[in-house]
């Protein structure tokens, strides 16, 4: 399904979409605490923001099923035996080493992920009583955008704690374990080569489908 072994210094770990998808996400989200911040006019580009957050969400969670080897969710969503062997090998000294998520990572990635998506669907649904309302609020009774409020704003919480973890546990391996995950996801590439067996990225052309068709979804829906 025309996947290609990248070139490039080091070991490949995550594809173009992957690294596009992740730094358009954080500058998405941070927008997205800007614009409530500022309220009024600037809900409008809330609304925006979180139009493209849920396509980006409906994109990563179809490059879970065709993206490369460390895109995928089979790579990343591991068993609980999986986990506990891992949290132990962290409190005992040098970690297990994982080309892609490691097996507590890829939980904390599903759980963002879902968040997410509450968040962006939730959204669609809410109003603020004074001047915006999702695109979705006017075709179900006032006491279900109500409830689509509240869920948006007690999942906004939920939401920016697993961010902080994540941001947290990304310094944590930076600081303490003396492990730099930020430069492969800028790079793609790990310095070291952990062994595995290959690695490959999926096709950026396939990607750029399934964002559009991702796009057509979101735009259907808010259309309705
Ligand atoms: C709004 C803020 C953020 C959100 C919502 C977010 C979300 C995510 C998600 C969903 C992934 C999984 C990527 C995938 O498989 O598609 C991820 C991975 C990652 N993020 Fe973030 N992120 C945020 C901020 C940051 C920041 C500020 C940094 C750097 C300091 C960072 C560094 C990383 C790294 C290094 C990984 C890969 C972790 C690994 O090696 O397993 N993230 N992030
Ligand atoms: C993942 C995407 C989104 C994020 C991260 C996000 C984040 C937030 C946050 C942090 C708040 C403040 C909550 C509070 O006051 O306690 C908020 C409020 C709000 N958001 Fe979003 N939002 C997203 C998507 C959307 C979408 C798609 C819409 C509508 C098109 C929307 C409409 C609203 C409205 C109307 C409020 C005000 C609710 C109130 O007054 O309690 N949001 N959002």
């Amino acid at each position: 399904m025309g996947l290609r072994t990248p070139g490039g210094q080091g070991t490949p770990v995550w594809d173009l979409p992957v690294r596009i998808f992740h730094w358009l996400l954080v500058t998405l989200v941070i927008s997205q605490v800007v614009t409530v911040s500022i309220g009024g006019n600037a809900m409008q580009f809330h609304a925006y923001g979180g139009y493209a957050i849920l396509t980006l969400i409906l994109f990563r969670m179809l490059w879970g099923f065709f993206g490369g080897t460390h895109a995928r969710f089979r790579d990343f969503v591991r068993d609980p035996g999986a986990v506990i062997r891992y949290a132990k090998s962290m409190l005992k000294g040098p970690h297990e080493q994982h080309r892609g998520h490691n097996p507590l990572g890829g939980w904390s990635v599903l759980a963002m992920l879902g968040s997410l998506l509450v968040q962006a669907a939730t959204g669609l649904f809410a109003n603020d009583d004074v001047m915006m309302e999702g695109p979705l609020a006017k075709h179900v009774a006032g006491r279900t955008s109500e409830l689509a409020t509240a869920i948006h704003d007690v999942n906004a919480v939920i939401l920016l704690t697993l961010v902080a973890l994540h941001i947290a546990a990304v310094l944590f391996y930076l600081l303490v374990k003396k492990d730099n995950l930020i430069v492969p996801m800028i790079t793609g590439h790990k310095p070291s080569a952990i062994p595995n067996e290959s690695t490959r990225c999926g096709s950026n052309w396939i990607a750029a489908v399934l964002l559009g068709c991702s796009a057509a979804v979101v735009y259907f829906v808010i259309r309705i």
